[in-house]
């Protein structure tokens, strides 16, 4: 499967269709919604998605700057009949080496417990203690970027 990613504005349709998908894959199944305010604050954000060839969104996530050289990476999210095939690991990738070139040196982000061997596999390292967040339990992780 080819695919690739792009970073797309806020409040269009191409960010439109993230906001869908981070629903269906992040929020639905744990029954939250989204907030007015979450969404509103995301103006800042960087939106990175990823197509497939036929240009169908298949997974996107968000970064969210917290200082000039600290970024945080949220809302990673790989449609369902795309997971477990590289795709999450690209688009991670793939955000470190935008942000390693907007001059972010390190990358955080709240790891649910499912999923910290994905980025443990992508040498993210778990930091202080567990703690829980919507209902499921989490660690923080970072990652020290290269710089580019
Ligand atoms: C977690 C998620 C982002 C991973 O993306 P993905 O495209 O499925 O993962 P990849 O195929 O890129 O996996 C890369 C490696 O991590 C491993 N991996 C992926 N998800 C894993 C999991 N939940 N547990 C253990 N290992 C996992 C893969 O097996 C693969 O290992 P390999 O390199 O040895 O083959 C994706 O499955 C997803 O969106 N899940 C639901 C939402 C979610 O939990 N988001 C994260 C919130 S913190």
């Amino acid at each position: 499967m080819d695919y690739f990613a792009l970073l797309v504005d806020f409040a269009t349709p191409a960010y439109d269709q993230t906001v869908g998908l981070r629903n269906k894959i992040l929020k639905i199944p744990l029954n939250v919604e989204f907030d007015l305010e979450e969404i509103q604050n995301e103006y800042k954000d960087f939106h990175l998605a990823c197509y497939d060839e036929n240009a169908q969104l298949i997974a996107c996530l968000v970064l969210t700057p917290l200082t000039d050289k600290i970024i945080k990476m949220r809302q990673v999210a790989v449609d369902v009949d795309f997971q477990k095939q590289g795709v999450g690991a690209y688009l991670v990738e793939i955000s470190e080496a935008i942000a390693s070139k907007k001059g972010f040196t390190k990358m955080e982000l709240n790891a649910r417990d499912t999923v910290i061997p994905f980025y443990q596999k992508l040498k993210y390292k778990k930091i202080g203690k567990q703690f829980t967040e919507v209902g499921i339990k989490h660690f923080k992780m970072y990652k020290k970027l290269v710089q580019g």
